[in-house]
């Protein structure tokens, strides 16, 4: 059975750095990162734990000069547990976060032609709202999503 919980710094550290190395064949967050998010976000984020082993995390955060803001920021599940309803459910968790935050909007940004991932944000009602060029370096333009919780 898989358990969504909040992360836990430091024991799910290495766990959930392994997990991003997996799931985005070692171009994922530095471990310096997931030490930096996990000290100063850890209510945002989640994660997908199955037989005391981490299997997907989800990372979010309130923005800090926007109070009705949140951002979905990163979400990834281990190849070998991709297409199980992880993903799902590690969303679900956050979206709940969000709305107890009163936040009233939410944004993300994903590759363009990434469709696992659009195909999840989608049904979660993040509409595609606009390519932004270049938003990673030279090149590396996104898809800005965008999920409406004003009426939730
Ligand atoms: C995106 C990701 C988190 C989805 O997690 P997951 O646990 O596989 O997703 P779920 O099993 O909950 O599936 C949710 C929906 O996405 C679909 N889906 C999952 N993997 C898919 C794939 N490879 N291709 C197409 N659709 C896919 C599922 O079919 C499901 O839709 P359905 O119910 O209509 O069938 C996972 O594929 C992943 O870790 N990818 C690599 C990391 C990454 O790129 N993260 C996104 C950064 S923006």
């Amino acid at each position: 059975m898989v358990i969504i919980r909040n992360a836990k710094f430091p024991e799910d550290l290495m766990e959930i750095y392994e997990i991003e190395q997996n799931a985005f064949e070692n171009d994922g967050y530095s471990i310096y990162f997931i030490t930096q998010a996990l000290e100063f976000l850890s209510n945002s984020i989640f994660v997908a734990e199955e037989n005391n082993k981490l299997v997907g995390y989800i990372l979010g955060a309130l923005d800090q000069k926007d109070g009705n803001l949140g951002w979905f920021l990163n979400i990834a599940v281990m190849k070998g547990n991709q297409g199980k309803g992880i993903g799902y459910k590690l969303l679900e968790k956050l979206m709940d976060f969000f709305k107890e935050s009163k936040c009233k909007e939410v944004h993300l940004t994903v590759a363009p032609n990434y469709s696992p991932g659009i195909h999840l944000y989608e049904k979660f009602d993040f509409k595609k709202t606009k390519i932004i060029k270049n938003y990673f370096g030279k090149g590396q333009d996104r898809l800005l999503m965008i999920r409406d919780l004003s009426t939730v």
